[in-house]
C-alpha cells in the first residue's frame, strides 16, 4: 500500500519501488523473515523515526525550532491589520515554518524572485497546496489527461524537492570536507542544508540501501507532505472553532495567560514553555475534539496469516482497511456514556451528539473517568506503525494556535471558497471527507486579523 502510494502520488521510480519491495521483514525489531539487518530498510527507517520524533529531547527541539520559525514569519508580516482567509494564512506562514524546521529554508526558494510572473506563481507553498488538493485523485490513479493541473502540481513539487536535495547534498559535502571529524557540531540537531537530523539520517540510510536520487526526492516529498498536509489543516480547524465562538476564544486566551505558556512575554512568543502548553486542559480538549471530528484515516494492513473475526475468515495476504471515521462518530462511545454519568450539557442543554463539536467533551470524559478504547479513537493509527510524528504534531499545532490567538485579535467575517473569491454560507464540511489523515478543508474562514499590543495580551 505504502509503495503503491509512493509510486502513484510521489513519483517513486519503478526500480526503487522494486528494491524497497524486496524487504518483507516488517518495521518491528523482530524480523518477520530471515532478512539480514542491512536489508531491513523499513525497520531501519522506522528506528530513525523513533529516535528523532518520539524521544523527548528531540520533540522539544523540533517544537522550539518550529515556534522560533513561526515567530519569525509572524514578525515579518507587513501589516497591523488585514482581512484574510485564516486557512490561506496558515498555508503560507505555518507551512513555511514547519517546512524550514523539517528540511531547512532552501526549498522555499523554488520559483522565488523571478522577474517572470508565471514563474513566481510556482512558489513552493502555492505549488505544494495545489499538489495536496490533487492528492487523492492521483492516488486513485487518474491519468494525466484527466487531471492535468494535479499532475503538473505534483511534478513541480517534486522538481522543487529535487532542487533542494541536489543543493543540500552539494553544500553538505563541501561542509563535510572542511569540518574536523572530531567536531561535535558535525552531527547537529538541525542544519541549513538538510534541516532536521531526521531528514539527514533518513537520506543517508536511503543512499546506503541504494535508492536513486529521484527515489529519495520522492520519499522526502512524502515526509514534507505528511507533516504539512495534516498539521496545517488541523491548526485551521482548531482556530475556526475558537474564532466562531468568541467566549471560547477568550477562555482559551485566559488559560494560556494563566498557564504562563509564554514566560518571556509577547515579544518572545518563540520561547514557548512546552510543558505548560501541554498542561492546558481546555486547549487540550479542543485539540482532541477537533482531531476526533476532522481526522479520517484508513488503517491498512496486509494479513500475514489467516484470521477469524466474528465468524468470518480473512485470508493470508489480503489487505485490510479499517476506517477510523466510523468509530470517531459512534454515539455509543462519545455521547451515551456521558449522558449516563454526567449532568454536564452543551449550550443547547443536552450532551452534543457525536457529530457535533463540543469543546469540553474530553474534559467531561476525563472527569467521569469514561474509558475510550484505542479502536474507538485512533487519529494517529495504531500498533507498531502508529504515527511517529504524533507528539511533535500535537506540540506544533498547540503552539501555532497559542501563538496566533495571543498575537492577534481575530474577528469572524464569514466563510469563503478556498481561493477566497466566492462567499460561502457554511464552513468546512465533512460531506466529501476523504480517508487520508486530517480531512482537507473545502471552505476557508475569512477573518479580520489585528496585531494585539503587549499590554492587552499579558
Ligand atoms: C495531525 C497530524 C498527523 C496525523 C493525523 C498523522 C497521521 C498518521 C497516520 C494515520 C499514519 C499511519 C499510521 C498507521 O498506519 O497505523 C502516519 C504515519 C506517519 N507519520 Fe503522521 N500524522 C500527523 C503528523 C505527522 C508529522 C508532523 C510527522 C513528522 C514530523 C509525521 C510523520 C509520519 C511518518 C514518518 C509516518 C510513517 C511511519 C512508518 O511508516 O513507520 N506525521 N501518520
Amino acid at each position: 500500500m505504502q509503495l503503491r502510494i509512493a509510486e502513484k502520488v510521489k513519483g517513486l521510480p519503478q526500480g526503487d519501488k522494486v528494491k524497497l519491495g524486496l524487504d518483507d521483514s516488517g518495521s518491528g525489531s523482530v524480523p518477520l523473515n530471515d532478512q539480514r539487518g542491512d536489508e531491513r530498510i523499513w525497520h531501519n527507517l522506522h528506528s530513525i523515526y523513533l529516535k528523532n520524533l518520539t524521544e523527548r529531547g528531540a520533540v522539544d527541539f523540533l517544537t522550539h525550532k518550529f515556534a522560533e520559525e513561526f515567530a519569525k514569519q509572524l514578525d515579518s508580516l507587513p501589516w497591523m491589520q488585514t482581512t484574510t482567509g485564516l486557512y490561506a494564512f496558515l498555508q503560507q506562514y505555518q507551512f513555511n515554518a514547519s517546512t524550514i524546521t523539517l528540511v531547512g529554508p532552501r526549498i522555499l526558494n523554488y520559483g522565488k524572485d523571478s522577474a517572470n510572473k508565471a514563474e513566481n506563481q510556482l512558489r513552493f507553498s502555492g505549488t505544494f497546496w495545489e499538489y495536496d488538493t490533487a492528492f487523492m485523485t492521483l492516488m486513485q490513479g487518474m491519468p494525466r489527461f484527466m487531471c492535468r493541473q494535479g499532475w503538473a502540481a505534483r511534478d513541480r513539487t517534486l522538481e522543487a524537492t529535487k532542487m533542494w536535495l541536489r543543493e543540500a547534498t552539494e553544500a553538505a559535502d563541501i561542509a563535510a570536507s572542511s569540518t574536523n571529524k572530531e567536531d561535535k557540531d558535525a552531527d547537529p540537531d538541525w542544519d541549513e542544508n538538510f534541516g532536521h537530523r531526521l531528514v539527514r539520517e533518513r537520506n543517508a540510510e536511503l543512499v546506503r540501501y541504494g535508492i536513486s536520487f529521484d527515489g529519495r526526492a520522492a520519499m522526502h516529498m512524502g515526509l514534507i507532505w505528511a507533516i504539512n498536509a495534516n498539521a496545517v489543516p488541523m491548526t485551521a480547524y482548531m482556530l475556526f472553532e475558537l474564532v466562531r465562538d468568541p467566549a471560547l476564544l477568550q477562555r482559551v486566551r485566559t488559560e494560556i495567560r494563566a498557564g504562563a505558556v509564554f514566560p518571556h512575554g509577547v515579544g518572545a512568543l518563540h520561547k514557548v514553555d512546552i510543558a505548560a502548553l501541554t498542561r492546558l486542559p481546555l486547549l487540550g480538549s479542543v485539540y482532541s475534539e477537533c482531531l476526533r471530528l476532522r481526522s479520517s484515516i484508513p488503517i491498512s494492513r496486509r494479513l500475514r496469516e489467516d484470521i477469524v473475526i466474528d465468524g468470518y475468515t480473512l485470508k493470508k495476504d489480503s489487505f485490510l482497511l479499517a476506517p477510523s471515521w466510523l468509530s470517531h462518530i459512534n454515539e455509543d462511545v462519545w455521547t451515551a456514556p456521558l449522558a449516563a454519568s454526567s449532568s454536564a450539557t452543551g449550550s443547547k442543554g443536552r450532551i452534543p451528539g457525536a457529530q457535533e463539536f463540543w469543546a469540553e467533551r474530553f474534559l467531561h470524559l476525563e472527569a467521569t473517568k469514561t474509558k475510550v478504547k484505542l479502536g474507538d479513537y485512533c487519529p494517529y493509527g495504531g500498533g507498531s506503525v502508529i504515527c511517529p510524528g504524533r507528539f511533535f504534531a500535537k506540540h506544533e499545532i498547540l503552539a501555532a494556535v497559542a501563538m496566533v490567538v495571543t498575537r492577534f485579535d481575530l474577528g469572524f467575517e464569514g466563510y469563503s471558497s478556498l481561493d477566497g473569491t466566492t462567499p460561502s454560507e457554511r464552513g468546512p464540511g465533512m460531506e466529501k471527507a476523504e480517508c487520508r489523515g486530517i480531512v482537507s478543508l473545502d471552505r476557508d474562514m475569512v477573518v479580520n486579523m489585528r496585531r494585539r499590543d503587549a499590554a492587552s495580551v499579558f
